[in-house]
């Protein structure tokens, strides 16, 4: 049985947290984010989720990726800066966190040992609040590290990845009651993606997202998506609204897309070309 507050993400709740860009207003004033993101072969998700990012109103953006992906994201991102690590393939050193308001981890990362360690080390020396996805979730889980992770980040896993952080569900209810469970006992927000996205909260509330649609069931759109909420966090939105208004204006890129190309042919980079106009319904 659920036993807390659930609520609908609506229209009206994502269109009063959107801030105002101010006149006077300049990158500074909109955060720095930094997303730890792809390997050999899976640069394209770091590459997403840098795009998304950088669309979804943060001022400045760094991605710190193996050597492989220097001449990728450089050329795919030209506003993102890139900081190389020493490894050709894969992540395995931390760069100076102490500038960033945000930090997105796990697009493309990979499971290498040295990499597994550099997220060991992210959880317990961060300076700035975690949005974490994909491989980066995957590595906690097989190592373990759910009681290291500090409160309040974000965490973005697919039902898959969020079985492996909390265990197996009997069915989708139980799922939920494992997803409550999950967020109060190491205070932090998760995004449990799928055909209604559903969050949950510290305080063990569930917030159901209604936009998106089966088009976006395609590789990239989780990275999209992690790419997005970064920027949110950078920019000062709460991890709540971050994570409600991150979900609602992703499936409503989505809808957007859906409606113009339709969803059999609908691609994550289609999103990221709709965020404008999403965000653009909001205002
Ligand atoms: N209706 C609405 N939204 C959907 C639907 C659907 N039927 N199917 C998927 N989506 C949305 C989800 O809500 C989520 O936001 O698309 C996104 C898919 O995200 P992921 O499952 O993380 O997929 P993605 O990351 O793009 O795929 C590549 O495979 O196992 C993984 O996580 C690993 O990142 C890697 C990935
Ligand atoms: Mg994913």
């Amino acid at each position: 049985e659920v036993k807390t507050n659930k609520y609908i993400i609506s229209r009206e709740q994502v269109t009063g947290l959107l801030k105002p860009r101010r006149k006077f207003s300049h990158k500074g004033t909109y955060g720095h984010a930094l997303l730890l993101a792809g390997s050999y072969g899976k640069m394209g998700a770091a590459a997403l989720a840098a795009q998304a990012c950088l669309r979804s109103g943060v001022g400045l953006l760094s991605v710190h990726c193996p050597k492989v992906g220097y001449v990728v994201l450089q050329t795919a991102v030209p506003e993102a800066m890139t900081l190389p690590d020493t490894e050709e393939t894969h992540l395995t050193q931390l760069p100076d966190l102490n500038i960033y308001q945000a930090i997105g981890i796990g697009p493309g990362l990979g499971k290498e040992s040295a990499t597994r360690n550099l997220v060991r080390q992210l959880l317990s020396t961060t300076p700035a609040p975690l949005v974490i996805d994909a491989d980066a979730l995957n590595i906690i889980a097989e190592e373990n590290l759910q009681a290291n992770l500090p409160a309040h980040s974000i965490l973005t896993p697919h039902p898959k990845e969020f079985e492996r952080l909390a265990g197996p569900a009997a069915n989708d209810y139980h799922r939920l009651e494992l997803l409550q469970e999950f967020c109060r006992n190491y205070q932090c927000y998760v995004v449990l993606k799928g055909g209604h996205t559903c969050i949950g909260t510290p305080a063990g509330e569930l917030y159901f997202n209604i936009t998106g649609n089966p088009g976006m069931a395609t590789g990239g759109t989780g990275d999209v998506l992690t790419g997005i909420i970064t920027a949110l966090v950078a920019q000062k939105y709460s991890p709540l609204d971050a994570c409600c208004l991150g979900v609602y204006i992703h499936g409503l890129a989505g809808d957007l897309a859906r409606n113009q190309i339709g969803a059999i042919s609908l691609i994550a980079s289609d999103l990221i070309e709709n965020l404008g106009a999403a965000f653009g319904q909001l205002s």
